[in-house]
């Protein structure tokens, strides 16, 4: 059986004002009625899974687990960061945990705030991708690109084939020119941001390729410490792992990994272009959720939370407008993607 590690620390700064610092986007009910995290549990729960290892940040505990409970899931355990170190010491700490008592243990490395269409495919390509972690491959998950997407990781094939491909190399976050170069070339597809394999596997990839890591996590797990089901990693320990992604930290460097090409409709909601895409649009492109009117509209996005107060547009080209009761954002979409900036700049908001 696979244990299911559900990453859900991130901030989810580009789909601002809808993703908040004390609300973050994988809780929401951005497309259908129940949130990405709570799909994403569920497409890891029944046959063949474990029960999951849930990492996130301590200010998230109680949506986690009151998310979980509304679809009736139980988690192993929920890891509780002392504070935001990326995805490497996060993955690392719920391997750790989990190799505690079974070093043998399969794992699913999973984001929370992925749409995947589907489901018995995204199954199909996990159990593919099971028998190459028993010999020790890490296993990614391969997407054909359309775009120049400079957010993505990057998987070099080796050459084509059924079942898990070995990977020649692994790129994150290219620049422009070499994500277009990537594109043209073909052999290329992006990663979709899942990891399957073995714990002791992952363990000692980390140990070959971030050493610097291994030391304070695993003291900080040793240390953890048990509260209201949860379990709080040691605070000091934590504060000494480098804030660094996986993707940087080991999936860059490491020799022995493989990927199963997926097509079952997977997409990663990082931004709002991305979700304007997921959703149903009428013949003119317009997606339009709570109390909205478009009049004569083209390609765009308007969604209102606000209760009481309807958000009309007219006109609109390109456009993204976003209501929420304490703030709006109005943008072309084009610009989606420089929220992660604008919000930077305006972190006292929150
Ligand atoms: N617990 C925890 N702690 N989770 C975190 C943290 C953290 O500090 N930081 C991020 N996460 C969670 C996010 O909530 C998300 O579910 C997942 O980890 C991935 O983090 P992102 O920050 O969204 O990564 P990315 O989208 O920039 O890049 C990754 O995903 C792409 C596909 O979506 C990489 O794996 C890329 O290579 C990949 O293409
Ligand atoms: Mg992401």
């Amino acid at each position: 059986r696979i244990t299911p590690i559900l990453l859900c620390g991130g901030s989810g700064t580009r789909l601002w004002p809808l993703s908040r610092r004390s609300y973050p986007k994988q809780f929401s009910a951005l497309i259908g009625d129940e949130s990405l995290f709570q799909a994403s549990v569920r497409r890891l729960t029944g046959k063949g899974f474990a029960r999951p290892v849930v990492v996130t940040g301590a200010d998230f505990r109680f949506i986690v687990t009151q998310q979980m409970a509304e679809i009736g899931a139980d988690p192993a355990a929920v890891l509780l960061e002392p504070a935001p170190r990326n995805t490497a010491p996060a993955v690392l700490a719920a391997v750790l945990h989990i190799a505690a008592t079974d070093p043998g243990a399969t794992v699913l490395i999973a984001p929370s705030d992925h749409v995947v269409r589907d489901v018995p495919a995204f199954h199909a390509a996990i159990a593919t991708a099971a028998a190459a972690a028993a010999e020790g491959r890490i296993v990614t998950f391969g997407i054909r690109p359309d775009r120049p997407e400079t957010g993505y990781g990057y998987l070099e094939l080796d050459a084509d084939g059924d079942g898990a491909i070995p990977l020649r190399r692994f790129v994150e976050k290219p620049d422009r020119a070499t994500a277009e170069a990537m594109l043209a070339d073909g052999r290329y597809l992006w990663n979709a941001g899942l990891f399957l394999a073995r714990a002791d596997t992952l363990i000692a990839a980390f140990e070959a390729h971030a050493p610097g890591l291994v030391d304070p996590v695993r003291r900080s797990v040793a240390g953890a410490r048990a509260d209201l089901g949860f379990l709080r990693l040691d605070e000091g320990a934590w504060a000494e792992a480098e804030d660094i992604s996986i993707d940087y930290a080991v999936m860059e460097r490491a020799p022995s990994l493989s990927v199963v090409p997926f097509d079952g409709g997977w997409s990663d909601l990082g931004g709002w272009e991305t979700v304007w895409r997921e959703m149903p649009r009428d013949g003119a492109g317009v997606a339009a959720s709570g109390p909205v009117q478009a009049l004569e509209c083209r390609d765009t996005l308007l969604r209102s939370e606000a209760e009481g107060q309807v958000l009309i547009g007219l006109g609109l080209e390109n456009m993204i407008a976003v209501a929420m009761p304490d703030a709006v954002l109005v943008a072309p979409m084009d610009r989606a993607q420089d929220l992660r900036l604008a919000v930077s700049a305006l972190k006292a908001e929150g």
